[in-house]
């Protein structure tokens, strides 16, 4: 007898004994039995038997259960349950992103909805981590995703560090090259030239704050509050050749104080939580010259979705983004309108490019996931990280979330173009 299955033997021994994880299991099963639609889910169950839930109407994709921990887990912890069950390794697919993607279509059906309402009741009751990011609290949370080292993200990004979503504009184009466009896109939205200084709160390892020095002559003053990442940015900065034009601090933006005739923010705004989203508008308010404009990229959930999802525990959050909220286009702009004089100029979605950009990131932190062990990080880490690379990659191949650039200015600015509102 194999390990797996002396393994597997041993919890249909331990599944038999408990009726609760019997229960646990016929309520995970019965539920996937009534809710998946629009593909097949085939489970195979560690007593050799074969489950197949849903329909031919879209791909199969086949899940194996190593571990029957896993039903009382999914039963009683929903979403945050199936994550940790699979760190755990109580389950296997040959195809993750495809196994999200049947499970977002059923998650986001009306009848699934009406039919897990009062387990998700019962996840309510376990609140969110943490939702004040006081300074303190941001920092420790920055800290605990972008301080894992700079060599891990080395492995998997571009070579421009971009840790945001890229920009094909030929399906030929390489990942850097995609990454360019993004950077050059949102150089344009805020029409900069030389004369400008742009704020990036939330500047990342610099791939912004170079390309706008480095292809406008502009100064920018990036922000970061993770101090391994400001330390590596300082070095591309000064590689770059860009260190009279380029600053890099180690700072809440919360704290900054000055004008700016631009501001840019990439993919930052997902970390502060929804109390803060009226103190980031304010901040740019405060610190934005007369005619500036803002060029914010986000992730955005659909409005329908967003009180329900700020108000339940969620599995990015609690293991990869501590503090992270993902908000909403009506957050954004409820919470601009009441806390600054900004208003809406430009808005276009680029959500569909976030699946190939998230593929391209898994295929390579797969590719060199023997460098990710070498630099210490053990299975669970890895297996974490897959989940969350290959679930944010289906939820944007399924619309379930997009990524929205707004250009945002006061009124009476006449110095920027026409306005334009485009959606992918
Ligand atoms: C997802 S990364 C995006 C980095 C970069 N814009 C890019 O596209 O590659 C989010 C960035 O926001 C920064 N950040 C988060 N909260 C911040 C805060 N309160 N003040 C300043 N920077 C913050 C993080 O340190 C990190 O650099």
């Amino acid at each position: 007898m194999t390990a797996v299955e002396t393994s597997a033997a041993e919890v249909v021994g331990r599944t038999r004994r408990s009726p609760l994880a019997r229960a646990a299991r016929s309520v995970v099963l019965s539920g996937l039995e009534r809710y998946v639609a629009g593909g097949e889910l085939v489970l195979e169950l560690t007593d050799g038997s074969t489950r197949s839930f849903g329909d031919r109407s879209g791909p199969t994709v086949v899940a194996r259960v190593e571990d029957d921990r896993l039903w009382s887990r999914i039963a009683t912890r929903g979403r945050i349950g199936l994550g940790e069950s699979y760190v755990e390794r109580e389950w296997e697919t040959d195809d993750l992103p495809g196994l999200f993607e049947l499970l977002l279509k059923t998650g986001n059906d009306a009848t699934y909805r009406a039919g897990v309402t009062r387990l998700n009741r019962l996840q309510r009751l376990r609140p969110r981590l943490s939702s004040r990011n006081s300074l303190r609290r941001a920092r420790s949370n920055i800290h605990r995703h972008y301080d894992l080292g700079n060599d891990l993200f080395e492995l998997f990004l571009d070579e421009s560090m971009s840790y945001s979503c890229a920009l094909w504009e030929r399906p030929d184009e390489s990942l850097a090259e995609a990454q360019q466009n993004k950077l050059r896109r949102l150089c344009e939205r805020l029409e900069l030239g030389p004369d400008d200084h742009v704020l990036e709160i939330g500047c990342g390892w610099g791939s912004f704050a170079i390309h706008a020095a480095r292809e406008h002559g502009c100064r920018v003053t990036g922000l970061t509050l993770s101090a391994a990442q400001a330390e590596l940015a300082r070095g591309r900065v000064a590689r770059a050749g860009l260190a009279g034009l380029v600053e890099i601090r180690f700072e809440d933006y919360r704290l900054t104080t000055g004008r700016y005739s631009k501001i840019a923010s990439v993919e930052m705004i997902e970390a502060i939580g929804h109390r803060q989203l009226p103190v980031f508008f304010a901040a740019c308010d405060r610190l934005l010259a007369r005619d500036g404009a803002v060029a914010i990229q986000a992730i955005a959930i659909p409005d329908e979705r967003y009180e329900r999802y700020r108000r339940t525990p969620d599995w990015i959050e609690r293991y990869i983004f501590p503090g992270s909220l993902i908000p909403s286009m009506s957050a954004l702009t409820t919470a601009m309108t009441k806390a600054s004089r900004l208003h809406l100029h430009g808005l276009e979605d680029i959500g569909p490019h976030y699946a190939p950009t998230l593929r391209e990131w898994r295929a390579r932190f797969h590719a060199r996931v023997e460098d990710v062990s070498r630099l210490g990080y053990d299975e669970r880490f890895i297996r974490t990280w897959d989940y969350y690379l290959a679930y944010c990659e289906a939820a944007f191949r399924t619309r379930s979330l997009f990524d929205v650039q707004l250009v945002l200015t006061r009124s009476f600015n006449r110095s920027l173009g026409s306005p334009k509102i485009i959606a992918a």
